[in-house]
């Protein structure tokens, strides 16, 4: 048995991983939490049974306590994840942490440091590696199945929908406050790709801008809020009541699911007879108050965030964004970042001597194919439909940390894990070096020295 700590119960802290611990209680159990929310510490303490010396309202209260637990999850927002994972590390607890590592290397550089120096693990949360989707890619890569790998193509298709509620509304919308785009959304891509080709990356070119949700776009008449009267409410994607009342831009994501009946609910969720009937409690919905009623929800939308016109936010992270990597080992990588898409999903193509690999992940599901040079032969690898949580990426992290955890407590030596901070600092370096090429205009190679 596993016991943990909780820094952080929000979206990902009490909702993902609490609920993981909570379905686990065989292998893990939460004894403390921190979190200044009153609501969010009380749901989660009564989930888990916390007792109330051991519910804090900050995570810096429950780290000055002698160590509580075997391991500290961080799930604090980005610009707050240093201070606690140092503070933790500090105190011998095994560390998993919410990406991205910090918003400057120096921070990555000193937690990877501080792991070294106390001995201890810190995850970082790149749940794609998890994945039975990735996971199937990287084992077909080293099976030599598709000979030398040349080149990597990616592209991660964020839903128009998703990318106004977290870039554009939400929590990632400003980059002060947050990271630039390419750390808060890609470090995972950056993970992946890195992790794919095998290679240090040698340098990177990347170009892109915030060109479209901003104000000179907005229809004309336009009010600050989707409920303050907009005349274009009829025919606008981003209207907010369709997302965080009814959930059905997102429902409509499942119109290829493999499982009929998700094809059914996205059906009904276009239909005129259901389409605003439904009543979507769950992300993104669950992040706009605390309180889910209908009501208490069309009440942060008058007057909260979520509430804003697209065209009328105070976002400055680029909407589009594309990225050449070259790998030092000759593969050469492409990656497009966007939030306009119709589906809520990466698109990947490996291309290699002796085949190809195609294959789509998304909320939808997954599907992998080969293609086979000398025989022409075309397999399917995989094809999945996980629902929500990453692909399977959750609970896989979770799996694999708490296993590894367990391991180290009855003294074994824990499984070979799939990554480490060295190798976390390794791709957020490539994030560093791709806002700076955006930002200046050039070709940046990982080696140079930093202005
Ligand atoms: N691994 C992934 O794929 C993935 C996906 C989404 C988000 N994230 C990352 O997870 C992190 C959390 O995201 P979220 O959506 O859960 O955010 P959130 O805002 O829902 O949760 C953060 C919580 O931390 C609490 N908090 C603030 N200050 C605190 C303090 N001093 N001590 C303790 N708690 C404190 C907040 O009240 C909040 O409840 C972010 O860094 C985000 O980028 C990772």
């Amino acid at each position: 048995m596993v016991t943990a700590v909780l820094i952080g119960a929000g979206a990902r802290g009490k909702d993902t991983y609490g609920k993981w611990i909570a379905a686990h209680t065989d292998r893990a159990r939460l004894v403390a939490l921190a979190e200044p929310s009153e609501a969010r510490r009380e749901a989660c303490a009564a989930e888990h049974r916390i007792e109330p010396g051991y519910r804090f309202s900050s995570g810096e209260e429950l780290l000055d306590r002698p160590r509580l637990a075997d391991a500290c999850i961080v799930a604090t927002q980005d610009r707050d994840h240093t201070a606690p994972a140092l503070a933790a590390m500090a105190k011998g607890y095994q560390v998993l942490l919410e990406k991205p590592m910090a918003p400057t290397e120096e921070e990555c550089r000193l937690m990877a440091e501080a792991a070294r120096e106390a001995g201890v693990e810190l995850r970082v949360c790149h749940v794609l590696r998890y994945t039975p989707f990735f996971s199937a890619i990287k084992r077909c890569l080293d099976s030599g199945a598709i000979g030398a790998v040349a080149t990597i193509q990616l592209s991660e298709n964020v839903g128009y929908w998703h990318f106004a509620h977290s870039f554009v509304r939400g929590n990632w919308r400003r980059a002060r406050d947050s990271n630039p785009l390419i750390l808060a959304k890609s470090c995972h891509d950056m993970d992946i790709l890195a992790w794919l080709a095998d290679s240090p990356a040698r340098s990177v070119q990347s170009s892109g801008s915030l060109s479209f949700y901003r104000p000179e776009k907005a229809p004309p008449g336009a009010p600050e809020r989707c409920l303050a009267g907009c005349p274009r409410s009829g025919d606008c994607p981003w209207e907010a009541t369709r997302l965080y009342l009814h959930g059905t831009p997102l429902l409509q994501s499942y119109r290829d699911s493999p499982v009929p009946a998700l094809r059914l609910l996205a059906r009904a969720a276009t239909s005129p007879l259901i389409r605003g009937r439904v009543d979507w409690r769950e992300w993104p919905a669950s992040v706009i108050s605390d309180d889910p009623s209908p009501e208490a929800r069309l009440e942060a939308l008058r007057t909260g965030p979520y509430g804003r016109c697209v065209f009328r936010c105070d976002n400055d992270v680029v909407d589009r964004q594309t990225l050449g990597l070259s790998f030092e080992n000759g593969v050469e990588a492409s990656f497009c970042l966007h939030g306009f898409s119709f589906e809520e999903a990466r698109r990947i193509r490996v291309d290699g001597s002796k085949g190809s690999l195609e294959g789509r992940f998304g909320l939808s599901g997954s599907l992998l194919v080969l293609h086979e040079h000398r025989s022409g032969r075309r397999r399917t690898l995989l094809r999945r439909a996980d629902l929500g949580g990453h692909g399977g990426g959750d609970a896989g992290l979770m799996d694999a940390f708490f296993s590894s955890v367990e391991a180290r407590k009855a003294g074994r030596s824990p499984a070979e894990p799939r990554t480490s901070a060295e190798v976390s600092l390794a791709s957020h370096r490539i994030c560093f070096a791709a806002e700076r090429s955006r930002l200046e205009g050039r070709s940046v190679r990982l080696d140079e020295p930093k202005a």
